[in-house]
This record gives structure tokens, sequence and C-alpha cells, in this order.
């Protein structure tokens, strides 16, 4: 009898026991702390810089998730040993904005032997090395979409009838001279963002005269010191200004500035293309320094790359990840092998 009793007692502690690990570990994504780690190419790019900031801002509303911030100075051979020390460290999840998006094949096979997930954002990684891990992820925009939407700003400045440009065509020769500031080479928004701008005019019959295409690597210093030799030469031909990013846009309007290639004649702070000098100088990002510009008339357009709700996506996708949300609870749809790609927008000041 007192065996028996004893015998029941086991069996009851023992019950107890496993529903207590059951909740525990049904539980546990949430209870339990995870860590993740976002590694940024450059820190100094003010567009990552921007988006970063948009990261750490929504994944410190999540609870029990830590995120530690490391830049990687632009050099790849720095952001590989940054990746091997998180993987020692047993990082939950990296979230990953590559120096060299063709180099991330060692990254994901590494990451996948040691069973840690990644989201990269910002600079493509290709296909095939993506697709070696299935917990490899990425979270971008589509920049063929970017090159068609600045090409669009500019077709409507000249009056939308390739046969029949305005006063911006201001040789009257029926063709637009164009001077292209291009964005790091072999980057996918530098190369396809530059032959898609190209491509969107003349699928619309409009007439384009590239009189020079610089690489300026994003930079708004490079494009401030390419512009002087740029303008010397082609100033007095150039009738639009096509910039891969708002970064070197800026850096040219500097340098156009100082060539006096802007004259607020009446002094009221703004340029007002209609009446005063000023030439079509167009970025892409959507930068707060940007769009300071665009209030104040120098800069005619942005498109915006819509980092606030890449950063969304990131985020989202990271709890998905971690076990924290379900996939019908995402606002995003992963597609093709674990992409999430989100629309570029014209940039306007309302
Ligand atoms: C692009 C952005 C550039 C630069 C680059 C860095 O998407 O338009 O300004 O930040 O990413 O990879």
């Amino acid at each position: 009898m007192k065996n028996q009793s004893v015998l029941k007692n086991i069996t009851i502690g023992f019950l107890l026991l496993l529903t207590f690990i059951l909740i525990a570990t049904s539980t546990g994504c949430s209870n339990q702390e995870k860590q993740t780690a976002l590694i940024l190419y450059n820190e100094n790019d003010p567009f990552i810089n921007t988006f970063a900031r948009q990261i750490e801002e929504l994944i410190s509303d999540i609870p029990n998730c830590q995120l530690e911030t490391i830049d990687s100075q632009n050099s790849q051979i720095i952001q590989n040993e940054q990746i091997e020390e998180m993987a020692a460290r047993k990082r939950d999840l990296l979230i990953i904005n590559p120096v060299d998006r063709l180099g991330s094949y060692s990254i994901v096979k590494k990451m996948k032997d040691q069973k840690i997930p990644i989201i990269f954002f910002n600079r493509e990684p290709l296909i095939e090395d993506l697709n070696i891990w299935d917990k490899a992820y990425y979270v971008g925009a589509r920049a063929e979409q970017s090159g068609q939407l600045q090409a669009e700003l500019i077709m409507g400045l000249f009056g939308s009838d390739p046969g029949q440009l305005n006063q911006y065509d201001r040789n009257g020769d029926t063709s637009i001279q164009v001077v292209i500031l291009k964005g790091e080479q072999g980057h996918q928004d530098a190369e396809i963002r530059t032959a898609e701008v190209v491509r969107a005019f003349r699928e619309r019959g409009f007439k384009l005269e590239i009189l020079i295409t610089e690489v300026a690597n994003w930079n708004q210093e490079q494009a401030f010191e390419k512009m002087e030799h740029i303008l010397k030469t082609y100033g007095s031909r150039m009738e639009v200004l096509l910039s891969n990013n708002d970064a070197m846009a800026i850096g040219a309007l500097e340098r156009m500035r100082q060539e006096d290639f802007f004259h607020d004649t009446n002094g009221n702070g703004r340029i007002d293309p209609l009446d005063e000098d000023w030439l079509p100088v167009v970025g892409i990002d959507g930068l707060a320094e940007a769009v300071k510009e665009i209030e104040s008339g120098y800069l005619y357009g942005t498109v915006l790359n819509d980092s606030l709700t890449q950063a969304k996506a990131i985020v989202e996708l990271s709890e998905y990840i971690l076990g924290m949300r379900d996939l019908d609870g995402m606002n995003f749809t992963i597609i093709d092998n674990n992409y999430i790609w989100i629309d570029y927008k014209v940039f306007t000041l309302d």
C-alpha cells in the first residue's frame, strides 16, 4: 500500500515536471533572450546610417531581443572577422549589409554549417549563393524600378512628348544631353539604375546623349571633386544630371553652386526654375538633406528608397525567424526562395 502511494507521488511529480518543461519550451522564444547582430558595410554612408537607426529603433520594441550594431568600415576582410566572431558568440540571427555582395558565398556556407540564420539587405547576394541555406533571406528594393521612376521624373519635366521637348532642351536639338553619376561598380543598384534609366528614356522615344558616366562610389565628396572636371568639359552642354543616389547629387549641387550654375536673382533664398538660372539634378534615396535641397528649389527631385518599410520588413522577418511571429501574422510576403521586395516611390514634397 505504502509502495503504491510512493509510486503515485513519483508519477504525479514526473507529470508536473513534464508539464513545466513543455510550457517552458513552448514559450521559450519570447521568454528567452535572443541575441542578434546588425553588421553594416559602412556606417558613414548616410543612407545606411539612417536605415540602421530605423532597424535599431524597431528592434528595441521587441521584448527580449538584443541587437548589437557593428560597422565593417567598408572592408570585407573586417566584415568576415566580425561575422566569425558573432558566430562564435552564438548569435541567434545575423542581419548583414555585405561589403562585397558578390562575396556572400563563403558567409552563407559558414552560417549554414553553424545553423545561424541570415537576413541580407541593401546589397543583394547572387541568387545561387542565397539558395545554399534555406535560412538565408534578402530584403531589398528592385533597382530597375528606381531607374524607371527617375526617368519618368525627367521626361515629365521635359514635357512628356519626345517629339516636342520644351524649354529645358536648352540647345533645341530634340535630344537630352545628360551627365550620369554612378555608384559603386558592381553594386546592383549602380549597374541596374544606370542601365535602366537610359533604357526607360529610349523606350519612350526620348533621344538621349550621354556626355559622360562618372563613378563616384555613392559618395558626396567624390561627386564634388569629380564635378570640377565634368563641368569644365561638359558644363555648357549639360541639360540634366542623373545621379544614382542623393549623396552624389548633393555633392554635384555644391560644385554647381560654386561654379554659378544657379542664380537666386531675387534673393528670396530659393531657386525658381522658371525665372532663375537652374539645371535639373535628380537623385535616389530621399535623404533628409535631399528633401531640404528640393524645398529650396536646387534639387529637382528624388526617388524614395523606402528604408523605413524595408526596416519594418527586416524586423518582422527577424521575429518570424526567431519564432516570435507566425508566417500568417506577417505584413510582408516572402517570395522566390526567401526574398522580400519593397517598392520605390517618386518622392514629392507632400
Ligand atoms: C543604395 C543607396 C546608396 C548607398 C548604397 C549602399 O541602395 O541608394 O545611397 O547607400 O545603397 O549600398
